[in-house]
């Protein structure tokens, strides 16, 4: 939630802040604004809306220069508004600020300031920060000390970035909020996400909390929360920077739901050999002493660790999935024979930290399933695993969901061959083979799909539910999450055999029951549930196996490809996918970008 993007050492400064800006987007957009430093000071300019749509203006009114900071925001204090987009100023307008995360303490700094009589003017959190710069600025010639100073009175997480008038370096400062640093040909950049420099730079640091950053276009001096000068390890990020750009897709979600194929390709790279499963990170053994698994996580990611936990329970193993903000509660037994899994596309999401941070106290083993690479996630365990999907912009979770869901399938075979209680799968051979025909079985699905037919017919009726049993399950939950989320209609996802006990009573003529089918023992089941919600009147489409007999009682249907009952469900959930996009095109909704929300949400 909220970008920043800052660029060191570059005469086109402002056209890469700029693009750096439409690479977060994804990351808040409601307001948002550049702040350019140069030998006549600091000049800012910063507007409610997108940045797609401010960027001219943007750039036309700001004077040229080489050090240049953006924001994208997601308002947490004050509404987007103008006054309340970063970057913001103190009172001599000599130091501009970006700031992404919450400053718990800033009433108190704001009172302090305002009775020394300095002026607010903006409904922020983050305006007591270039206020707190210019007080300390005022004993001290030197910026650093000031910054040092100001960002050491905070309370809260915070990745910041700030220039100041009378110096030629930026400087930056991280707490629990992601802050990294590009080294670019003759220039550096600083940024809370690699896609905002990806296509000039692949070769980064990631900051780690207390570190403090001084950045010119020639040198990146860290120094640690004591002050004592460190070196954060240069990485190379392996992500491609074509898949950071729409190219001749209309929408980032489209194209992401395209490239599935590819990115459970690289997630499944080398970590299936035979009937083995090859986890470079995990070898055999690792979970010897495991007796149960937790998944925690939110959202998209929540309904991968329901599906994981349902497939570890058929191996034998308990293990239960829990929404990480309710986890985060305390109330859920651990014991130092439990294995807690933070599932997580960003690493960044706050909730999902405070679990995995509860787990880790409370004496559970813990890992992490997630995307990227250096997030707060993958450094706070010892070992983290990758899906390996690539950078995914669109704030709707889609290729992110397959790839998760698929490392955690490998994840779970080898926790159920470790543990004293998992039993190994007697078709252990047909599964994994299985999974490794998923890519080219998503591609069937891309190729053939009627989505965008069925949407046509039910894209103004009044409710939309989902349905299904055992991995459908997850599966119809993570639908109606998709659906409500880019197309703004009201739908829910329902364990087939609940509604009877409840949501049967909305159901209309109006309504539409998407039904899942996993070509498993349950169908009949849920094939008897859609019956009863037709006697009522509603529309049944089914998505379904080759060769499952729908008894000709659905309206219509998506067919998937046969494949293993337990991976049906990744096969459904493309078609889901595709259903929720056209919906939302024919809707004409912002689908990359829905109203209210961002990808990575840092506060809880
Ligand atoms: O980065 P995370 O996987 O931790 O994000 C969790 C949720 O915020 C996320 O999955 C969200 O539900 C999706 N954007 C929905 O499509």
């Amino acid at each position: 939630m909220c970008g920043i993007i800052a660029c060191i050492g570059r005469t086109d400064t402002v056209d890469r802040v700029v693009e750096g800006l439409e690479n977060l987007e994804y990351r808040g957009y409601d307001s948002a604004g550049i702040a350019v430093r140069n030998d006549d000071g600091v000049a800012v300019d910063k507007h409610a809306g997108k940045i797609s749509e401010l960027k001219h203006s943007i750039v036309d009114e700001l004077p040229d220069g080489t050090i240049g900071i953006g924001h994208t925001r997601w308002s947490t204090h004050g509404p987007p508004t103008d006054a309340n987009a970063h970057p913001h100023t103190g009172e001599t307008g000599d130091v501009a600020v970006v700031h992404n995360g919450i400053i718990e303490n800033y009433d108190t700094l704001r009172d302090e300031l305002t009775a020394e009589g300095r002026t607010f003017t903006s409904d922020t959190d983050t305006e007591v920060v270039p206020h707190l710069i210019e007080k300390h600025l005022e004993d001290t010639d030197d910026v650093e000390t000031a910054f040092r100073r100001a960002v050491d009175e905070l309370d809260g997480s915070y990745a910041i970035v700030a220039v100041a008038a009378d110096s030629d370096t930026v400087y930056a400062a991280r707490q629990d909020s992601p802050l990294v640093v590009g080294y670019g040909d003759g220039c550096h950049y600083l940024a809370s996400d690699v896609p905002a420099f990806l296509e000039h730079t692949d070769q980064v640091s990631f900051l780690e909390d207390g570190d403090v950053a001084a950045v010119t276009d020639e040198t990146v001096d860290i120094t640690d929360a004591d002050g004592e000068s460190v070196s954060r390890e240069r990485e190379t990020v392996d992500w491609n920077a074509e898949e950071t750009v729409k190219g001749q897709y209309e929408h980032f979600m489209l194209k992401e739901i395209d490239s599935q194929p590819n990115a459970i390709s690289n997630t499944l790279q080398g970590r299936i050999d035979g009937d083995d499963v090859v986890l470079e990170e995990f070898p055999e053994g690792t979970f010897a002493d495991v007796s149960a698994v937790q998944f925690v996580a939110c959202g998209t990611s929540y309904h991968a660790g329901l599906y994981a936990a349902r497939l570890l329970n058929k191996l034998d193993v308990p293990a239960t999935a829990h929404r990480a903000s309710e986890y985060a509660s305390g109330d859920i037994p651990v014991s130092a024979d439990t294995l807690a899994v933070a599932v997580t596309q960003s690493g960044e999401t706050a909730d999902t930290l405070a679990a995995l941070r509860l787990a880790q106290e409370k004496g559970a083993q813990t890992t992490t399933v997630t995307n990227v690479v250096g997030s707060t996630a993958a450094r706070e365990v010892e070992t983290p695993l990758y899906i390996r999907a690539g950078p995914e912009i669109g704030v709707a979770a889609t290729k992110t969901f397959s790839s998760q869901v698929v490392t955690l399938s490998l994840l779970a075979e080898r926790v159920a061959e470790d543990s004293p209680v998992g039993t190994v799968r007697s078709d252990r051979a047909a599964f994994l083979d299985a999974l490794q025909r998923i890519p080219e079985q998503i591609d069937e699905v891309l190729e053939r799909s009627t989505a965008e037919h069925v949407c046509r017919s039910h894209v103004h009726d009044d409710a939309y539910f989902f349905i299904g049993q055992g991995t459908a399950c997850p599966v119809a939950k993570e639908g109606a999450l998709k659906f409500k989320e880019i197309t703004y209609e009201h739908a829910e996802g329902f364990a087939a055999g609940e509604l009877k006990h409840g949501p049967l009573a909305l159901v209309t003529p109006d309504t539409v029951v998407f039904a899942m089918f996993t070509g498993g023992d349950r169908d009949t089941k849920t094939l008897n549930n859609a019956k009863e919600v037709q006697a009522r009147g509603a529309d049944i489409v089914a998505v379904a196996p080759e060769g499952v007999d729908l008894d000709e009682c659905t309206d219509e249907v998506l067919r998937v490809p046969s494949t293993h009952p337990d991976l049906t469900s990744l096969l459904t959930n493309v078609q889901l996918q595709l259903v929720s996009y056209h919906a939302a095109n024919l809707l004409n909704r912002e689908i990359d970008k829905p109203r209210n929300l961002a990808k990575s949400v840092t506060v809880e």
